[in-house]
């Protein structure tokens, strides 16, 4: 499916103008004005899209009604029998849930640390936002950069809500993170002379975004899971976490876990545990299409809360700029941030451009939806919804001919399988729900506010504030996966095999649902998403 007459038929204004923005910068906004979008246009300010949490911990917090629901939940286990006296079906040092970039950095590091490791994981080894992941990974190692100006570009972007010890974790360890990486065979893009290429991302002040192409995360993901297998580290595929176990202590000493080709509940006894299942972008919030891989229902939150553990910043929610939106087969499908990185810009149904094409994500969506939904200036689509261009044509005219098939194949593939050359036209984008800016509450061990529970990755928050900026998770997923790996390895040294294995988190979390009449009948965790109508 190509672009429809009408289409071709208003892209007309976007070739007129485009001439006169080659090489011209759009104004930024200043700091009034991007308050004012933001909470004029910005999800997170609509309140009818949140409620008060009534159970748990983090009782009285704002969250998402989508979110809401499923910690609003009832276990899974509610009318199970789970027999935890007997011998168990995995007993390790640490189980890792999840396998995606997170938890496969935390099983490499804890597993050459010398402890027994395995990762439990609800699909394949790999289904995971990581795999997924486009655009390319942040680090200060160039000369004109470094840790310290990283830093302050993620505590502008995240609002300066970051965690300082964590955002200054993140930084720090970016560099060695690329050079861990490199070391283990993934191909970053450089130069003949052997240079990292590295671009600008929204809100970047130096082009620290290093890449592979445009899938650098699939890259990075083929890596790590290559060497799990290679050292021969124990990995459970279709087997979902379901709920934490807590010892006799109340730390937390394994977890149970649903295989989705038997059916069967079978127990993971674990010295320590580290969640690492990544996001919640399948909860589709306020019916936004999303990015996010068919997995990430929120999981690991809803289990970790349970347990007790405290979150921060689960009511912020990013919406990437770009997603697809026509041909409506690629609707919410990441349209990568390093199209805007390479020279891309929105642009009204004038053809005219309306915001800086690298304001961070958070502004450039706002600015996005009030183009369309207040001003009326974008483009009506034949699917009755509208969007807005991004003139891709611009980024080989800035830097060449040759540029988009070189640096972005991916994207040149997923629009050509549709008939449309993004080397010719541009694209037709509009938001996408794509990030979890907050999550379970970290330390920068990775340490939970549950004696023995780690978070790394997309479940935890704090790093990026209440909005991350491109290229910062890819970076998160390995730099807290690698410390909660690192450190849980040095814990269980200390040690000896949890005892009075229990779930009676579960019955006081119950009885709070019941007290407060919020359950309303929802089992939880989600595992997989609903897409029919019942
Ligand atoms: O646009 C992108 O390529 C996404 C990157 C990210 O979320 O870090």
């Amino acid at each position: 499916m190509s672009y429809t007459p009408e289409l071709m038929e208003l892209m007309k204004k976007v070739e007129e103008t485009r001439p006169s923005r080659v090489g011209v910068n759009y104004p930024r906004m200043t700091p009034d004005e991007r308050r004012d979008v933001l909470r004029n246009f910005h999800p997170d300010y609509i309140e009818d899209g949140f409620r008060e949490l009534k159970v748990g911990v983090d009782k009285g917090a704002r969250l998402t009604n989508e979110m809401a629901d499923v910690f609003e939940a009832y276990s899974r286990l509610k009318d199970v029998d789970i027999d935890l006296t007997a011998e168990p079906d995995y007993d390790v040092d640490i189980l890792i849930i999840g396998g995606g970039g997170a938890g496969a950095s935390a099983a490499l590091e804890a597993h050459s640390a010398g402890a027994n490791v395995m990762i439990s994981t609800k699909l394949r080894f790999g289904d995971a936002n990581t795999m997924m992941a486009q655009g390319g990974i942040q680090a200060a190692d160039k000369e004109n950069d470094s840790p310290a100006i990283h830093y302050l570009d993620v505590m502008g972007g995240g609002r300066l809500e970051n965690v300082p010890e964590l955002a200054r974790a993140l930084v720090m360890d970016a560099p060695l993170v690329i050079k861990w990486l490199e070391d283990m065979g993934t191909m970053f893009d450089k130069k003949e002379d052997g240079t990292m290429i590295t671009i600008h991302g929204g809100g970047t002040s130096r082009k620290r975004m290093h890449a592979a192409r445009d899938y650098t995360g699939a890259e990075i993901m083929r890596t790590l899971r290559d060497e799990v297998l290679n050292k021969g580290i124990k990995v459970v595929e279709f087997s979902a976490a379901v709920e934490i176990i807590l010892d006799d202590k109340g730390s937390a000493a394994g977890a149970v876990l649903y295989n989705l080709e038997t059916d069967q509940y079978e127990v993971a006894r674990a010295k320590t545990v580290i969640i690492a299942t990544g996001g919640s972008g399948r909860l589709h919030y306020r019916g936004f299409p999303t990015s996010n891989h068919y997995g990430a229902t929120a999981d690991g939150l809803v289990m970790g809360y349970r347990a007790g553990a405290k979150t921060i910043y689960a009511d912020s929610i990013q919406y990437h700029p770009t997603g697809g939106a026509y041909p409506p087969q690629l609707l919410g499908l990441l349209v990568t941030e390093k199209t805007r990185g390479l020279g891309a810009t929105p642009l009204n149904i004038k053809g005219e451009q309306f915001v800086y094409h690298l304001e961070t994500r958070d502004v450039a969506s706002s600015a996005i939806i009030r183009e369309c939904e207040e001003r009326g200036l974008g483009v009506p689509l034949p699917t009755g919804i509208t969007a807005v261009w991004l003139d891709s044509p611009l980024i080989d005219l800035i830097h060449g001919e040759g540029t988009i098939e070189r640096q972005l194949p991916a994207m040149l593939r997923q629009f050509q399988r549709f008939d449309v050359d993004i080397r010719k036209v541009p694209m037709l984008i509009y938001p996408t729900l794509h990030y979890q800016n907050g999550g379970l509450l970290i330390d920068e061990n990775g340490l939970s506010s549950v004696n023995n529970l780690y978070v790394a990755g997309e479940a935890s928050g704090g790093m990026h504030g209440t909005n991350r900026l491109m290229g910062n998770s890819l970076l998160d997923i390995i730099v807290f996966g690698r410390r909660a790996g690192r450190h849980a390895a040095v814990v269980i040294k200390d040690l000896e095999v949890p005892v009075g294995l229990n779930l009676e988190h579960l019955n006081s979390y119950h009885k709070e649902l019941e007290e407060t009449g919020a359950a309303d009948g929802r089992i939880g965790p989600m595992l997989l998403p609903r897409y029919t109508h019942r």
